[in-house]
């Protein structure tokens, strides 16, 4: 286990959409939550057909997937509706001063 930087936070908070963001490596989607300040990483990669989480729609803590509308919970990474029957994995973030990491 590591910690493993994402972006600078500065980065985050300019993304368009303001809330979803894909890693370089395109296994992790970034949002900052419902609540300023919380920022949750999980897996990019959708549990049924291996959509792209960080181009779906992201509601509040929820975030749908583009390709048949799995819904997931970013703090958590649990599946929220169908079609997905699991979740995506989740990862622990870290921001220390101007950076995010995630633990992997
Ligand atoms: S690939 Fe995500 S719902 Fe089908």
């Amino acid at each position: 286990m590591f910690w493993l930087r994402l972006l600078a936070v500065l980065t985050l908070a300019g993304a368009v959409p303001p809330l979803a963001w894909a890693a370089p490596n395109g296994t992790v989607v970034v949002a900052q939550g419902v609540v300023q300040g919380e920022i949750f990483a999980v897996s990019d990669t959708c549990t049924h057909r291996g959509g792209p989480l960080s181009e779906g729609e992201l509601e509040g803590t929820t975030v749908t997937c583009p390709w048949h509308g799995a819904e997931f919970d970013v703090r958590t990474g649990g599946v929220l509706g169908p079609p997905a029957a699991t979740g995506v994995k989740s990862y622990p973030v870290r921001v220390t001063g101007k950076d995010i990491a995630i633990e992997i």
